[in-house]
């Protein structure tokens, strides 16, 4: 498959045209951003870490019969996926308190969310993500009653299949952003999944392993993608 025209270009992956107008292909680039794109480096390996990161966890997902966009491994940085018609509404799960939940309730960082929560983000950085609920997404046309349904029974359902492949590798699943997209009526799961869009701690030390690295400048941010990986039987070199 070849990249014809460069359709869209988001804060870390750009997305082509191809011949085929049902397949896009994903071009995972080094830049990182985080605080909506005002902070943006670039990271070395990052773009082919997260391109493989993301295919393996979409692999597994699929096999657990979860509908993803993803067709196949294009090259180190690329994929090739279906072409969405996106939804422009994220949705978080959260196992365990931290980040924004932690700003806007006051909660203590790390406890134990039970059971865990759903959340719905628009996605729009000039107004930052704003928090969003299911009668706002509806009546803005975002998403229909039955699409938000079903999201969120994915997003759950994700949850089942993630957990416990994080917990084998000794580390925690925190929480995690998804998008989904509609393909032949069907509501799909796009974007992708990998450390940049999740939190995830070791078991143990709760030593994040996650783009909080970057977002708090602790630094090693791919060396800890690489070892989430690693720790989950991926290869990267
Ligand atoms: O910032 P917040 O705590 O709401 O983020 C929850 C989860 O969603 C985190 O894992 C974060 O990385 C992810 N997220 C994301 N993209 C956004 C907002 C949040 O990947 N625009």
């Amino acid at each position: 498959m070849q990249k014809l025209d460069e359709l869209y270009r988001g804060k870390a992956k750009t997305v082509f045209t191809t011949e085929n107008p049902d397949y896009l292909i994903l071009q995972f680039r080094d830049d990182t951003s985080a605080f909506d794109g005002e902070r943006i480096e670039q990271l070395a390996r990052k773009g082919m870490v997260n391109n493989k990161f993301n295919f393996f966890i979409m692999e597994k997902l699929a096999a657990a019969g979860i509908p993803t966009q993803m067709e196949s491994l294009l090259s180190d940085t690329e994929c090739v996926v279906k072409k969405l018609d996106m939804i422009p509404v994220e949705c978080v799960v959260r196992n365990i308190a931290a980040g924004s939940l932690v700003r806007r309730l006051g909660v203590e960082e790390g406890i134990t969310l039970t059971p865990p929560t759903f959340e719905l983000f628009l996605k729009n950085d000039a107004l930052h993500d704003p928090m969003v609920n299911e009668s706002h997404a509806v009546a803005f046309g975002w998403a229909t009653e039955a699409q938000l349904a079903e999201m969120k029974r994915l997003t759950f359902a994700v949850n089942e299949v993630l957990q416990p492949l994080f917990a084998e590798g000794g580390m925690l699943l925190v929480d995690y952003k998804l998008e989904f997209g509609v393909f032949n009526g069907q509501v799909v799961l796009g974007d992708e999944f990998s450390p940049d869009g999740c939190r995830l701690w070791d078991k143990e030390t709760r030593t994040k392993l996650d783009k909080d690295r970057f977002r708090q400048g602790l630094g090693g941010v791919v060396e800890a993608y690489e070892e989430v990986g690693k720790r989950l039987g991926m290869q990267f070199d």
